[in-house]
């Protein structure tokens, strides 16, 4: 293993999102798509975690793991469970949240959407139509005056990719769409609302770097046929390119028009890694995460690739020369050692990307507990605890404390 050392102030904890923890948020998009019966095992997210109520569990998890960082995100239609409408004891919830993490010495890192939209929103036509632009400036604004105080890092988007492409390309995610001409309609709306978020969070909380996450995802082509290398090609333009190169020109997608305030919009990268995917136009939604005789395979069937993952910071380094922070990386298993070893060799190529001299700045691995998998319910164990369904009784397992000590000793062993 690697003599290399993480810096004294490098970042190790664990991320979530609200939606897949909280619980009982019914006025979004997904609840929708749940009902609808999307969901592999047909049972909705339901109470989750039921983190609203516990969330103190969740903060003594990442203390008693000795981790430094927190990620989580704030869910849109809670803050606005109505259009114009504002909750705020939802806020002051939040704000006592935050505030139980800060008094610990946890860093946290928030994300503003991570997936979920309202449904009001969602009947207004979602990211298709360009009122969420303004309507996400106002969500935007209300959290950055209410809950500045105690963030210490800003995410706009999660994966905006997914949401554009599994949403409205594929169509696998809420709406359901599968038109080009939607996707680069949602690409857009999203990279200016990222803009514009960037600008008013920057006047906001001046002192709080804004960044966005980029999940990269390697596209292969399954085989040589021009037909599906053009797709791969084409896929990976709609997933990454159009907000790689978006955020670096400041042009927006298919366009040579610059959006003003888009080029640079970032302090720092987000980036979330796990897979790759092979791309043809024989496949049933067009993909598949492995191939048969792939080694290192998870439970939700995604290929691990750690070398990706130092691409990945290469590219997102190559794209814009901003601080990276993993924000995103996990395994799906029911072995805890196999979540060791995954970490571990995934680490030892932030390693390798810091021996660079790239600044990656931080790790968070997905996930700090079971939850609410999307798609896939709750087959999925990504955590780093377990939890009891009936009781929400935390069970912490045993690669929670192994990045704990990694942070204490700032080496892999
Ligand atoms: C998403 C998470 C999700 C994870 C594992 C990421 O794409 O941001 O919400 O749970 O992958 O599936």
């Amino acid at each position: 293993m690697s003599e290399l050392m993480f810096p004294q102030d490098f970042l190790i904890g664990a991320a979530t999102s609200s939606y897949q923890i909280e619980g009982e948020i019914y006025n979004t998009d997904w609840y929708i798509w749940e009902k609808l019966g999307h969901i592999v095992t047909g049972e909705p997210c339901g109470k989750a975690c039921n983190s609203w109520e516990l969330y103190e569990k969740d903060v003594q998890l990442v203390e008693e793991f000795g981790l430094n960082a927190y990620r989580m995100s704030i869910e849109w239609a809670r803050v606005f469970p109505e259009e114009n409408v504002i909750d705020f004891d939802a806020l002051a919830h939040y704000k006592e949240y935050l505030a139980t993490f800060k008094d610990k010495g946890i860093k946290t890192f928030v994300t503003l959407h991570h997936f979920t939209t309202p449904i009001w929103m969602y009947q207004k036509g979602s990211w298709e139509n360009k009122e969420v632009i303004k309507e996400f400036l106002k969500y935007a604004y209300v959290v950055g005056r209410e809950l500045g105080d105690n963030v210490d890092a800003w995410m706009t988007i999660n994966e905006p990719g997914v949401v554009s492409v599994l949403g409205y390309f594929t169509g696998i995610f809420p709406p359901g769409k599968n038109s080009v001409l939607s996707t680069i309609r949602v690409t857009t709306n999203q990279l200016i609302a990222h803009a514009e978020t960037y600008k008013l969070l920057k006047k906001l909380t001046p002192n709080v770097p804004v960044g966005i996450v980029k999940n990269i995802t390697w596209f292969y082509s399954l085989n040589l046929f021009p037909l599906d290398k053009y797709l791969a090609w084409f896929i990976n333009k709609l997933f990454n390119d159009n907000y790689l190169r978006g955020i670096r020109t400041g042009k927006l997608p298919f366009s040579q028009k610059r959006y003003p305030g888009l080029k640079g919009s970032i302090d720092f990268w987000g980036l979330n890694y796990y897979t790759h995917v092979w791309i043809s136009q024989k496949l049933p939604n067009m993909a598949i995460n492995h191939l048969p005789n792939a080694e290192k395979v998870t439970q939700t069937g995604w290929e691990w690739d750690s070398e990706g993952l130092l691409r990945a910071i290469q590219l997102l380094w190559d794209t814009l020369q901003r601080p990276i922070y993993i924000t995103e990386n996990g395994i799906a298993t029911l072995k805890d050692e196999e979540r060791v070893e995954y970490i571990k060799e995934h680490l030892a190529q932030v390693l390798e990307a810091l021996k660079l001299g790239i600044p990656v700045k931080g790790y968070f691995y997905w996930s700090l507990i079971d939850n609410f998998e999307w798609l896939e319910g709750y087959i999925p164990k990504f955590g780093l605890a377990g939890f009891d369904h009936k009781t929400f009784e935390r069970q912490p397992r045993k690669s929670g404390y192994f990045l704990g000590e990694i942070l204490k000793t700032k080496k892999l062993f």
